[in-house]
């Protein structure tokens, strides 16, 4: 496991993280989040990732109950939350001073920390100004509630607005975002965020980067009983794999698998190795429904130097979907 600063902090964060999405609380009792989580931390995974909005907050009280029972020591391991979807009360949602704030003390007692040591704003807030939710963070950063604040799913120019914010009021700016990247989704990462990276030292905590188990090569001949797609409450993505993109997508699948066999892996190792292979991604958050799942993901780290410029070259002419980015004249 190699540990990457998270953007231009100090924070080395894991290289493979570990998050607690649609798996604990749902799929993943505390017995066996205890199993998963001894097995990622004693791998060398570091930072572990959460949000008020998992199961409606049984995600952290289960990972909570499972850090506690391991016992490890509060300054080997990193553990986030995030704030937006707390609950169907006007109160309870969004990035006001208040929710986030609230948000924040809730964390703290279901992750049984005293402090989150990253905090992200789940999705940006139009019916809260900017500088209200800057400051907000801050606040907690400086009440040693919060380490590092950042964002998930924002917009270039929302990022940028926020980090102006907190120049302009000489206050503590976001640190990193948490994007979707995977062969599949790479416009923010590769495309909308590249002045940020430099110009802010973003860093970034990037998610699903196996596309919810789709670049596992699992649902190219149906649907499996057991598997995320069939879950109560994600029909959704259920709806994505049937339409026409989703038919598309897993016919990428099939060809990639082919190039990934030639280069002596797995595609969902492939996948992953790629997701690790861009130097702006500080960690990629793993998801896992059982151990077995993890044990095999972290395999993939073993290989690393088959995601060559060639592979990655062909990757790129085979999804035809590489970001332009911004044009130099
Ligand atoms: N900020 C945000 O908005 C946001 C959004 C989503 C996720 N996240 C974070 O990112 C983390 C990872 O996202 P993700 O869970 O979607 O990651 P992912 O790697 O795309 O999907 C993980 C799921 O794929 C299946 N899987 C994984 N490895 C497998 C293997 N080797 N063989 C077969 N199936 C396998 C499992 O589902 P099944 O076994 O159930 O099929 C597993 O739960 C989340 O836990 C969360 O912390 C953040």
């Amino acid at each position: 496991m190699d540990y990457r600063r998270l953007g231009k902090s100090g924070l080395k964060v894991s290289e493979f993280s570990f998050g607690a999405w649609v798996t604990f609380g749902k799929q993943v009792d505390v017995g066996d989040a205890a199993d998963i989580l001894g097995y990622a931390y004693d791998h060398g995974i570091n930072f572990f990732d959460n949000a008020e909005g998992y199961e409606a907050g049984n995600a952290e009280l289960v990972m909570g109950e499972a850090i506690a029972k391991l016992g490890w020591s509060r300054d080997t391991y990193a553990v986030s939350s995030k704030v937006f979807w707390g609950g169907p009360g006007p109160l309870n949602r969004g990035l006001s001073r208040k929710h986030v704030t609230d948000a924040a003390h809730a964390a703290l007692k279901r992750l049984r920390v005293d402090y989150l040591d990253l905090y992200f704003c789940h999705r940006p807030d139009l019916d809260t100004p900017v500088e209200e939710t800057v400051w907000a963070m801050h606040n907690l950063v400086t009440q040693g509630k919060v380490l590092y604040w950042g964002t998930s799913e924002w917009t270039a120019q929302q990022i940028t607005e926020a980090y102006a914010v907190a120049q302009r009021d000489r206050i503590t700016p976001p640190t990193m975002e948490q994007p979707q990247y995977n062969l599949f989704a790479r416009n923010k990462v590769e495309g909308d965020y590249l002045p940020l990276y430099d110009l802010l030292g973003l860093g970034t905590t990037i998610w699903s980067p196996l596309a919810s188990g789709f670049l596992t090569g699992k649902y190219n001949d149906g649907i499996p009983a057991d598997s995320r797609v069939n879950l109560p409450g994600y029909e959704w993505l259920k709806a994505e794999l049937e339409s026409a993109e989703g038919k598309r997508k897993i016919e990428q699948v099939k060809q990639l698998a082919v190039l990934a066999k030639e280069i002596g892996l797995p595609i969902h190792h492939m996948a992953l190795l790629w997701c690790n292979a861009n130097p702006h991604v500080s960690t990629v958050i793993l998801g896992a429904s059982r151990k077995s799942q993890l044990e095999d993901n972290l395999k993939a780290l073993d290989h690393k130097a088959k995601i060559t410029p060639d592979v990655l070259k062909r990757i790129d002419e085979l999804l035809g979907n590489k970001p332009a980015g911004p044009q130099r004249y």
